[in-house]
């Protein structure tokens, strides 16, 4: 049966924990110059709803390194749901290509194309969450740290897609993690449920704090990401109001500790959730982070295509 990659909670720790692993083999071939043709003939499918430059860059060359081919389909080529229906574009997509990934807004548009397509499906970011991301910052933490297990992370911000798929990637690994949102933007109750019920198997910790400097102290990273997800540029304005003390700054850092890694999904608006100071610093990950999008999603894209 054709397995989809739509969300972590959807993993069970083993098999997170086997994306990982395969992630850092491939990227160890990578940098070894031993690419395998992993992939040879295969194609994947990019529908995007939405801009992005690590997602498209990255899926398209992970494809390239391994011997497939990936396509780029853009906002207005399909209009998916509009032009055409979602079962009819995974159906026709499906006789084509291998693999499909989808950045959408509506999560349940990317399920959708899952339930229709007869292929798997990515899913490269949804109003939900964005497990790609979350399984490149968990081998960015593996790799800086040396372990997932008893990592003190704290996400400082909005509770949006990118901090959902922590809480669950956080929660199947055994970390301990904290999110300092305002009230108004906390985690949804649904998704702190979903998440300490994995976190209870695990002995992971799912903490929400509306004060940020609490929530830093004894930090190992520190986790940011825009105050403004695409999707909700009307609110721009009231949310550059209610965000500013969940900056990351050179202060903050400070409360959190010398040895504390800081990470960021990007793309970064810098001097509003993260300075300039702290993201180009000594502590940050940022762009280690970035990189491993390639080769976590490597692992992602030759385990759903692995025997077809
Ligand atoms: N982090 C991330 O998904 O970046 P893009 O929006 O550029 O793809
Ligand atoms: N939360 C951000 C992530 C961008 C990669 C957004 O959805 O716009």
């Amino acid at each position: 049966m054709k397995r989809d990659f739509l969300c972590l909670a959807d993993l069970t720790p083993e098999q997170l924990e086997a994306l990982l692993d395969l992630a850092i083999t491939l990227k160890k071939e990578y940098r070894l110059g031993g690419n395998r043709p992993l992939l040879a003939n295969k194609a994947l499918a990019m529908i995007f709803q939405k801009p992005s430059l690590r997602t498209r860059v990255s899926f398209e060359m992970a494809m390239e390194h391994l011997g497939g081919h990936a396509f780029y389909l853009s906002p207005d080529e399909i209009k998916l749901g509009e032009r055409e229906s979602i079962p009819d574009v995974a159906r026709v997509l499906s006789r084509y290509v291998n693999a499909i990934m989808a950045r959408v807004f509506a999560h349940e548009h990317v399920v959708a194309l899952a339930r229709w397509a007869t292929v798997p499906v990515i899913n490269g970011l949804s109003d939900y969450n964005h497990p790609c991301q979350g399984l490149a910052d968990l081998l960015t933490i593996a790799e800086k740290l040396g372990r997932l297990r008893g990592v003190r992370l704290t996400y400082l911000g909005d509770a949006n897609n990118v901090l959902t798929s922590l809480l669950f990637g956080g929660a199947l690994t055994g970390m301990h993690i904290r999110a300092a949102t305002p009230k108004d933007y906390a985690p949804s109750a649904q998704v702190l449920a979903q998440a300490r019920a994995i976190a209870e198997k695990t002995g992971a910790t799912i903490e929400w704090f509306e004060d940020p400097h609490e929530a830093v102290r004894g930090s190992d990273v520190l986790y940011t990401d825009t105050w403004t997800s695409m999707g909700q540029e009307a609110e721009a304005a009231r949310r550059r109001q209610v965000f500013p003390p969940y900056q990351i700054n050179a202060a903050l850092l400070r409360e959190a500790g010398t040895y504390v890694g800081v990470m960021h999904c990007l793309p970064a608006h810098r001097g509003e959730e993260i300075t300039d100071e702290v993201a180009d610093g000594p502590q940050s990950w940022i762009f280690d982070q970035a990189e491993n999008r390639l080769h976590a999603q490597k692992a992602i894209l030759v385990d759903l295509l692995r025997g077809q």
